[in-house]
C-alpha cells in the first residue's frame, strides 16, 4: 500500500509525563498513536484531545465488548472525540457490531471501526483453556468473516494470520497487526509474532508497535530503524 503512516505507536505508559515525552519526539506525518485502556483510564478523553491538538491521529484501543446498545453508545462517544480508529471485540457477536456500525454511520466523520479477533498474547493452549480448541488461524478467519458481514472496516489480528485473512477478505478489509517484533527484540508477553517487514508482506495495513519503541533506550532511533526495515 502507499500509506506512508503504517506504524501505530502504542503509548502504553503508566503516566502522562513519559507518554508526552515520547510524543514530543514523534512526528504526526510519520506515525499514528494508540491510546489503550491504561492511559485512557488514568487520563481520560483530555489526553486524546492533547494528542490530536498536536496533529496526531489516534487509534482508541478500548476493545469494547458489551451488549449492543452499550457498545454503540461507547463508539459514538469515541467518534465525538474525533479519533481516527476504534475497536470492539468481534466475539461480542454480530448484533453488537451491527449496532456499533449503525450508530457510527449516523455520525458526520465516523472513525474506522475494527474488530479484535484473537489477542496476540494467546497461544493455542491458552485458547483451549478458555474453551476455544482448534487452530488460532481458523478461529481468526471465522471471526473476520463474521465481523466483515456485520460491517467492520477491518480486524486486528496476529501477523501470522494476516495472509489468510487478506486472501479470504480481499484488498479493502483493513488489517491491523500487533504482535510485531523487530528480529532482535524481546517477545515480552506476545506469543504469535512476526517482524514488521514480514507483517506487511503478509498483508497487514497497519503495524501496532509498543515496547520495541517505547521501552527502547532511544525510542526515536528504534522507530527509525523499523521504518528503514520496511519497503518504500
Ligand atoms: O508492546 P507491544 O508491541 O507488545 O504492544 C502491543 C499493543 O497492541 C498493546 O497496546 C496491546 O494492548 C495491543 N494489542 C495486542 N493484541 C491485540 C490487540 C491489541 O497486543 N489483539
Amino acid at each position: 500500500m502507499t500509506e506512508p503512516k503504517r506504524i501505530i505507536v502504542a503509548l502504553d505508559f503508566a503516566a502522562e509525563a513519559p507518554a508526552l515525552d515520547l510524543v514530543a519526539r514523534l512526528t504526526p506525518s510519520r506515525c499514528r498513536l494508540k491510546v489503550g485502556k491504561a492511559l485512557f483510564t488514568r487520563l481520560g478523553p483530555a489526553f486524546v484531545e492533547t494528542l490530536q491538538a498536536r496533529g496526531f491521529e489516534v487509534f482508541l484501543d478500548l476493545k469494547f465488548h458489551d451488549i449492543p446498545n452499550t457498545v454503540a453508545e461507547a463508539c459514538a462517544a469515541a467518534a465525538d472525540l474525533g479519533v481516527w480508529m476504534l475497536n470492539v471485540h468481534v466475539s461480542g457477536g454480530a448484533r453488537m457490531i451491527e449496532s456499533a456500525r449503525e450508530r457510527l454511520d449516523r455520525m458526520i466523520r465516523p472513525p474506522l471501526l475494527v474488530g479484535v479477533t484473537l489477542l496476540t498474547s494467546l497461544a493455542k493452549q491458552d485458547l483451549t483453556a478458555i474453551g476455544c480448541p482448534g487452530e488460532p488461524t481458523e478461529r481468526v478467519l471465522q471471526l473476520a468473516e463474521l465481523g466483515h458481514a456485520a460491517g467492520l472496516d477491518g480486524v486486528v489480528c496476529s501477523p501470522l494470520e494476516a495472509a489468510s485473512v487478506r486472501a479470504a477478505r480481499g484488498p479493502d478489509f483493513i488489517l491491523v497487526t500487533p504482535g510485531v517484533r523487530p528480529a532482535a527484540a524481546s517477545l515480552d508477553d506476545q506469543r504469535r509474532v512476526m517482524t514488521p517487514r514480514e507483517a506487511l508482506a503478509a498483508g497487514a495495513d497497519y503495524l501496532v508497535i509498543g515496547r520495541p519503541i517505547t521501552a527502547a533506550p532511544d525510542p526515536v532511533a528504534a522507530l527509525a530503524d523499523i521504518e528503514d526495515s520496511l519497503p518504500m
